[in-house]
């Protein structure tokens, strides 16, 4: 993967920023999303923002290489701190870590959102949580897609702010547009994820010392609410 050739993760999140965007993209190590976007002529600006310093670094030779020094931004800065009001960003990317991790970056950087960006988002697990806050804070979810991608699963959750919505507790879960969809990526993610979870559970029938009640029965929900996803 480089900034010309995307992993097919980073390719499906391309594909949900609008053309003629003013990107944000969080967490942008390499910053490989926003230099091929801008080499494709999809956006028109981007900050790159980086907490860590190396990645910045990276980000910022890969932007000086490409030429693109004048069109994005490579910022050192925690989460949504590294976007200005002058930026007039309209799409934010934070892709590649948990999904509590984006909640809370999110979260913490609320002050930073105009509600008129788009929020594409990757997170590597924990999306239940991350659903929870685009709802708790008015964010519909318009697109959402599992992909494979070297033995792993990953999720793209694309949402805007529409005011209030709601969605159930198993919406939250599985992805309300994905429950609606059953794409075969979708149903053999949940279909490993049972086996797992039917394992867990019989270990800890087999565990020697006693496994908190709330875990047990929390995992008996998810995977009650799995088979019945998959009858
Ligand atoms: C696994 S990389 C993903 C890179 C790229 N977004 C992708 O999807 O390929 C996660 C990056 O997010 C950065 N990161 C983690 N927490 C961050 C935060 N609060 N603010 C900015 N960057 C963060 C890390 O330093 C790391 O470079």
């Amino acid at each position: 993967m480089n900034e010309q050739t995307l992993s097919m993760r980073l390719e499906r999140v391309a594909a949900h920023v609008p053309a003629g965007a003013r990107l944000a993209d969080i967490g942008s190590d390499h910053a490989y999303l926003p230099v091929a976007l801008m080499r494709r002529g999809v956006i028109k600006a981007a900050v790159a923002g980086e907490v860590a310093v190396t990645p910045f670094y990276t980000a910022e030779r890969s932007v000086r290489e490409n030429d693109f020094a004048q069109q994005i931004s490579v910022r050192l800065a925690d989460g949504l701190a590294a976007i200005e009001a002058g930026d007039a960003i309209t799409a934010i990317s934070i892709c590649g870590m948990g999904g509590e991790r984006i909640r809370d970056i999110l979260d913490s950087g609320k002050a930073r959102l105009t509600g008129q960006e788009r929020l594409i988002l990757q997170p590597n697990g924990g999306e239940q949580p991350l659903r929870q806050w685009l709802m708790d804070n008015g964010y519909r979810i318009l697109c959402e897609e599992v992909l494979r991608e070297n033995r792993f699963a990953y999720e793209i959750i694309v949402a805007e702010r529409s005011g209030p919505v709601t969605y159930s507790a198993e919406e939250l879960y599985f992805g309300p547009l994905q429950m609606q969809a059953r794409s075969p990526a979708f149903l053999a993610k949940w279909q490993r994820l049972l086996r797992l979870k039917q394992q867990t559970l019989a270990d800890f029938a087999q565990a020697r010392q006693t496994v908190p009640e709330a875990k047990v029965q929390q995992l008996t929900q998810q995977t009650q609410w799995i088979m019945a996803l998959l009858a």
